[in-house]
């Protein structure tokens, strides 16, 4: 098969990751993707970088199986704390969200003052921080770990009052930091955007990280020539190491459309 045609490979730590997989759809709606996520082993998000680092390279190794012409890697924390990894077991371009999100904050803060939400991985790497001071030096960045905000976007609690009062015990003393661009460093957080447009101060602007890197990906392939050709309604396989309860429901909110089929593999 031409390079062209094959599929984009897009891995996460579960289900979460389907929201950059709607970000890539709305950037390139030609490509076929191949989605595989670890749905078995999830969160990853509060478990050690060496586990991380293991795990991301068994998820590399389904991708590969699969004929992908490049790798997205749509968990936050693996894009963390185990890119590199991922990167030198592909052997083909491996594009995780950390720079896309860095890129856009700093493009966008206008007082250099910039808000990180995430993981407890995530922060704790400092990924966003390191990846922040190279593009700009003098941007100050300022982390906080939202570990329920996982929980309650799979609960879709997205519009729930006890949502509201975690988004202010972790946001408000952020805020005070007088941020005024805050990352959304995170697969499940751009399902709580309308929470947590709410909760911080009107002139924060929020970048979404899967976004930014859908963005990233479309300039990526057509730079090298790579886009798929076909204009043909794409081919989208979802692949997940356990197929939970209510997979299917959550999974949908996630994408922003029905999910169609979902096969195991591990
Ligand atoms: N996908 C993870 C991330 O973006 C969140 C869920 C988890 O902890 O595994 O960091």
């Amino acid at each position: 098969m031409e390079l062209s045609s094959r599929p984009i490979g897009v891995f996460d730590s579960g289900i979460g990751g389907l929201t950059v997989v709607r970000a890539l759809l709305h950037h390139l709606p030609n490509e076929n993707i191949v989605y595989f996520g670890d749905t078995a082993r999830v969160p990853y998000g509060s478990k050690s970088p060496q586990v991380v680092r293991e795990y991301a390279l068994q998820d590399t190794d389904v991708l590969l199986r699969h004929n992908v012409k490049m790798i997205v890697v749509a968990c936050n924390t693996v894009s963390a704390v185990a890119l590199d990894v991922v990167q030198k077991r592909a052997g083909i371009p491996v594009v995780g969200v950390i720079i896309p999100g860095a890129e856009a904050a700093t493009r966008t803060t206008k007082n250099g003052r910039i808000g990180i939400i995430g993981t407890q991985g995530t922060i704790a790497s400092n990924a966003y921080n390191n990846a922040i001071r190279t593009l700009n030096p003098a941007d100050e960045v300022f982390g906080q770990a939202c570990p329920l905000f996982v929980p309650l976007a799979e609960e879709g609690w997205t519009d729930h009052a006890a949502t509201e009062l975690i988004a202010k015990h972790y946001l408000f003393p952020l805020a005070q930091n007088k941020i005024d661009t805050l990352v959304l460093a995170c697969t499940h957080y751009p399902l709580l955007k309308d929470v947590i447009r709410k909760v911080v101060p009107q002139n924060v602007t929020l970048i979404d990280s899967g976004e930014a890197t859908g963005r990233t990906v479309k300039k990526m392939l057509s730079e090298a020539g790579e886009l798929n050709p076909s204009s043909m309604n794409p081919n989208l396989q979802f692949f997940v190491s356990d197929i939970p309860l209510k997979f299917s429901e959550v999974g949908e909110r996630f994408l922003g459309m029905k999910l169609g089929r979902v096969q195991r593999e591990s």
